[in-house]
């Protein structure tokens, strides 16, 4: 039996317990609101590394896909986290665009899964993928010369001012018609509105295509900053590969469509051997 000092110490702990939940729990509450008075997600500042137990937003688990039978990427085996950046890099023909369209649904693997966020996306067609949360921007850029800037956000049903907050620069240009928009410019638009639908996963292929390494170097911090802050995956195919891994957490190099080497973008960003190998298609070994 409890004496009556022990249940008075004890009846003291429990208020004082109770009362520590209720302010964590209005505390988080707060910055909840804070959070959307500021206009942003209060999760959104999760580190930009995967978290223990987070589902990855895309597992390619042994994908091969090829184009008539002939196969053109081989078991490649790989993976991105939420609110994580991964390069994509290889000699030309490696297969890199190859591997985006199988993962959007462009082509059919001819063997292994891909997955977003947990969901096997075989049998899923490319419009299904893009609803699920998946969104590719090809070395095109996917915009339409004929329309002005405001028409392909009108054509998105999305708003274009809210859509163009990370490049202001585009406003004084939504009358303009994409086709007459600087390549600079194509990008921003290209950008701003994939942005804009919040993916899950974001493909970004070859988005420096016509670009001088200037205004790369301006735009890649906007999908980082972007991919921290939302908790979007992020796989960036990108020729200029020292600016790529600058804003990258991981990096996977392809060479002749299998995985040649993976490793933190830090570590082969400094193996110039490495890279300099896996861009003349010469790489055999793995780096991790
Ligand atoms: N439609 C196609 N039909 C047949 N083969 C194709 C087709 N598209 C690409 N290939 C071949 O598949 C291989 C991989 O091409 P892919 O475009 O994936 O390379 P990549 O790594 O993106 O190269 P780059 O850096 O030049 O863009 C190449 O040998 C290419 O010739
Ligand atoms: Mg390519």
């Amino acid at each position: 039996m409890n004496s009556p000092r022990k249940d008075w110490v004890l009846s003291i702990r429990q208020l004082f317990c109770k009362q520590f939940k209720v302010t964590i729990a209005s505390s988080i509450r707060r910055a909840h609101i804070r959070a959307r008075q500021v206009g942003v997600d209060a999760n959104a500042r999760r580190p930009a590394v995967v978290e223990p137990g987070a589902i990855d937003v895309l597992e390619l688990d042994q994908l091969s896909v090829g184009y008539d039978r002939a196969p053109v990427v081989r078991d490649l085996t790989l993976t991105v986290g939420p609110g994580e950046v991964v390069a994509l890099l290889g000699a030309n023909g490696a297969g890199k665009t190859t591997t985006l369209r199988a993962i959007s649904g462009l082509l059919k693997p001819a063997g292994g899964v891909v997955r977003l966020s947990g969901q096997d996306l075989a049998g899923v067609s490319p419009t299904a993928r893009a609803r699920l949360g998946l969104a590719h921007v090809p070395p095109d850029r996917g915009i339409f010369f004929g329309l002005t800037v405001a028409e392909h956000f009108r054509l998105d049903g999305t708003e274009m001012d809210a859509a163009i907050g990370h490049f202001p620069a585009l406003r004084a240009l939504r009358g303009r018609r994409a086709g007459l928009l600087s390549g600079g410019e194509q990008q921003m638009l290209a950008l701003a509105r994939v942005l804009s639908r919040r993916p899950k996963l974001l493909m970004l292929d070859e988005m420096s295509l016509g670009l001088a390494p200037v205004i790369v170097d301006r735009l890649l911090p906007v999908v980082r900053e972007f991919a921290t802050s939302h908790g979007t995956g992020v796989l960036l195919v990108e020729q200029h590969v020292h600016l790529a891994l600058k804003i990258a957490d991981r990096g996977y190099i392809l060479s002749h469509g299998e995985l040649a080497a993976s490793a933190p973008a830090g570590q082969l960003s400094q193996d110039r051997a490495l890279l300099a190998a896996s861009y003349l298609g010469e790489t055999g070994g793995a780096a991790s």
